[in-house]
């Protein structure tokens, strides 16, 4: 199978990353990583990608007067590796819906709650808060609607009365390492598809998202 030619944005540690290279390098995932693109010039993650001999670019955002501007400019590094699936790895920009809608189809995210619980930030603080027993992962399309498109596949973790956030992240983290690659890897064979606003696996509307059982 032709590798997919895909582009990975980053704002960080970049494990997710890492995680989408081990796939393609040890796990034969048919994806051809044309270039990570960062956010923020210190972004660990670009290190990563330089190990693995991946191009690397940053787009600064600090370095724009507007939303607009910066996302035309993203869009423009993006487009020059003309990849056919943008993948959002910890990247941490609210993005237009100009842009978003540019990708629609062909733009996935990584979320660490089990949407539609908790949009947004501090979402494993907010677990505990909220008393929750479950909290997890999940991978979804990119929609205008922020952390709301069409969920593709979620993993659970259970909360623990001794967790605190950084040790519930630990275990989501770890989960979104195997469900991340696996809807990479449904995309890049063609087996999964966005059909209006509805995600679908193997030509089946999602009426619910796949659940990641961890012996898979
Ligand atoms: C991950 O937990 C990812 O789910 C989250 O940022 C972290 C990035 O970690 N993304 C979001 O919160 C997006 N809203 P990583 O840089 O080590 O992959």
């Amino acid at each position: 199978m032709k590798p997919l030619p895909i582009v990975v944005l980053i704002s960080g540690g970049g494990s997710n990353l890492r995680a989408i290279i081990d796939a393609v390098e040890k796990q034969n995932l048919p994806a051809k990583i044309r270039a990570v693109i960062s956010n923020c010039p210190d972004a660990c993650g670009l290190q990563r990608a330089c190990n693995s001999g991946i191009e690397t670019q940053v787009v600064d955002h600090r370095q724009f007067v507007d939303r607009d501007s910066f996302d035309h400019a993203l869009q423009q590094a993006i487009d020059s590796y003309d990849p056919e699936l943008v993948v959002l790895a910890g990247f941490m920009r609210i993005l237009t819906p100009r842009f978003v809608a540019h990708y629609q189809g062909r733009m996935i995210n990584i979320h660490p709650s089990l949407l539609p619980a908790y949009r947004g930030l501090r979402t494993h603080q907010r677990a505990l808060e909220a008393n929750d027993t479950r909290h997890g992962a999940s991978v979804h399309f990119v929609t205008s609607d922020l952390d709301g498109g069409p969920v593709i596949i979620q993993a659970e973790v259970p909360v623990l009365s001794c967790d605190t956030p950084d040790t519930l992240a630990a275990r989501v983290l770890a989960l979104e390492h195997k469900i991340y690659p696996q809807a990479i890897r449904w995309f890049t064979e063609g087996r999964l598809r966005l059909e209006g606003d509805v995600a679908s696996l193997d030509g089946q509307p999602l009426m619910k998202p796949v659940y990641w059982e961890d012996s898979q």
